[in-house]
């Protein structure tokens, strides 16, 4: 029975593999819309594929916000490999609370993993004066470089229209994604269901286009109601590695 399972679990990673277009799909069992340990197992999961794709030195890695990649985090231990691993944010604030911000993430990666960490210190709603004042400004122009050069980036993926909520966007801001029909977010942007980006939260850090020179991007997202946001999002950045859980997985293998 054991043997089936694991069996099946790879035939479903190969066949997700080929249909989404990505690098690589590792999913774990079952729904972390159901269970939360289930979370806990796609962190410990993703912690390996860290691992196994780190440069033999100077790595840095950049980290999104999320109760995903909080439990990457909670999944880290010291190791040899990892000490030498400077981790940083993805992206200035992008309204979560403390303990799901990229800030908080990073430290505590750095932490567990005894690597080194520089933070990205941004106000959330950022103004256009604001913006273009603290991109010349030489300690966040350092850190920024240090972001758009990271080689390796984990990040989760979100429901358009939960993101947009959890952040306390403004009416405008969800009447507009109502509109573009807005089923994806992943850092900050969010995307239509052919993976097109209809709007974009106004903050520093790395871009879109930026995931194109860095070596590794892994995505952690589960659950069955994330599967249409991830295969949105996968759509227009094929160029990654997914790790997912089962309810995500079936729930996209129906419709693919
Ligand atoms: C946020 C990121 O912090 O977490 C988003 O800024 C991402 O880009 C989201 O979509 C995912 O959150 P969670 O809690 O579903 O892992």
């Amino acid at each position: 029975v054991v043997m089936k399972e694991v069996f099946d679990v790879r035939a479903m990673e190969e066949e997700l593999t080929a249909k989404l277009g990505v690098k690589e799909v590792h999913i774990v069992p079952g729904d972390s819309d159901d269970y939360p340990w289930v979370l806990k197992e796609m962190g410990r999961s993703t912690v390996n594929v860290i691992k196994r794709h780190l440069l033999p030195e100077k790595n840095t890695i950049a980290v999104t916000g999320g109760r995903s990649i909080a439990n990457v985090a909670d999944m880290l231990i010291p190791d040899t490999d990892l000490k030498e691993t400077l981790f940083v944010p993805a992206r200035g604030g992008l309204g979560e609370q403390v303990e799901n911000q990229a800030n908080t993430i990073c430290a505590t990666m750095a932490r567990k993993a005894m690597g080194r960490y520089r933070l990205l210190h941004v106000p959330d709603q950022l103004g256009r004066d604001a913006y273009e004042s603290l991109i010349y400004d030489p300690i966040i122009k350092e850190i920024l470089e240090l972001i758009r050069s990271s080689t390796m980036v984990v990040h989760g993926i979100g429901e358009a229209m939960a993101m947009a909520e959890r952040r306390n966007s403004s009416d405008e801001v969800l009447e507009k994604l109502k509109e573009t029909e807005a089923v994806a977010e992943a850092f900050g942007y969010y995307f239509n269901a052919d993976g097109e980006i209809v709007h974009k939260v106004l903050t520093i850090g790395l871009q879109l286009e930026d995931l194109k020179n860095i070596p590794t991007v892994i995505s952690v997202a589960g659950g069955r109601t994330k599967a249409n946001a991830i295969r949105a999002y996968l759509k227009r950045n094929p160029n990654q590695v997914l790790i997912t859980d089962e309810g995500a997985a079936k729930e996209m293998l129906t419709k693919l």
